[in-house]
């Protein structure tokens, strides 16, 4: 992979930062994207110093179309060609059928639809000149349903079924399509929830509850580089046959087969 391009979408946290400190690490050239340009600054700049000339990013929304179009172009533009592109940016909505509006679910539908569609659309040209690979960030909940996230895990079961049919419609144009389905990890989206719980526990305890709640074989939330290593094999040539599939990360939580 080294010398290779990566887009990583949302890497200023988590997963999607995971995946570019994963990909530095193979020699890959990575531009990455995220909405909060402060934050992008404060979190990149230290690792760009790090691997000079091998790190780019640009705020970008990926629900906008124009602002997608924009991040491929310049990083075509700086690092002359893409071959790996990481559909991660996004987060989780908690409600359930009684406290979601519809605005809401449109929200939720626009957001994991168009941050796959988006950024596919754009840089489909340049994956498929070099015969390249996408990772669509999914979860368990796509076939795990859990009724406190509902909006969430139907778009999630939606995003399964658009990245199989991806994966078919793409492979004529020599670009493999797979997802990881994550369950329980441990980035900022759980430490806002944390915060938001008021509990009396340090972060560590209420991990431990949660993971034992909710039946994790492995008895803890996942790290974001145990994803990243994940991603980092379904893009690299080791995976040079697999196409279409899903593959759990997530310590043992999920029941089907
Ligand atoms: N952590 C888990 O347990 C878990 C479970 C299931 C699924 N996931 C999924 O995994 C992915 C990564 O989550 P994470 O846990 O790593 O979250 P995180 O730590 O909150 O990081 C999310 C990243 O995405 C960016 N982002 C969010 N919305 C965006 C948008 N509309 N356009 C561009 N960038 C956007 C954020 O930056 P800005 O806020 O500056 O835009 C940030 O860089 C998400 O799709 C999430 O739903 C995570």
């Amino acid at each position: 992979m080294q010398g290779d391009v990566a887009v990583v979408t949302g890497g200023s946290s988590g997963i999607g930062l995971a995946c570019v400190e994963a990909l530095l690490a193979e020699g890959v050239q990575v531009a990455t994207c995220g909405r909060n340009a402060e934050q992008l600054d404060r979190v990149l700049a230290p690792l760009a110093e790090l691997h000079p000339d091998r790190l780019a990013w640009w705020p970008a929304d990926v629900r906008d179309r124009e602002q997608v179009e924009r991040l491929i172009d310049n990083t075509v533009e700086r690092f002359g060609g893409l071959q790996y592109l990481v559909n991660n940016a996004g987060a989780s909505r908690v409600s359930t059928f009684a406290t979601t509006e519809d605005h809401e679910w449109l929200d939720e539908v626009g957001l994991k639809f168009f941050g796959v569609i988006h950024p596919v659309r754009a840089a489909l040209p340049h994956l498929s000149a070099r015969g390249g690979a996408v990772v669509n960030l999914n979860a368990v909940l796509a076939r795990q349903p859990e009724p406190h996230l509902i909006t969430t895990g139907a778009a999630r079961a939606g995003l399964l079924n658009l990245s199989k049919s991806l994966a078919r419609e793409l492979a004529d144009q020599h670009v493999r399509v797979n997802s990881v389905c994550v369950g329980l990890i441990d980035t900022g989206q759980w430490k806002r929830r944390y915060d938001a719980s008021d509990s009396a526990l340090d972060f560590p305890a209420w991990s431990e509850e949660i993971a034992a709640d909710r039946g994790i074989g492995l008895g803890r939330f996942g790290t974001a580089s145990e994803v990243a290593a994940a991603i980092v094999f379904l893009l690299s040539p080791r995976s040079s046959y697999t196409t279409g599939t899903a593959l759990d990360i997530s310590g043992g939580v999920s029941r089907y087969v």
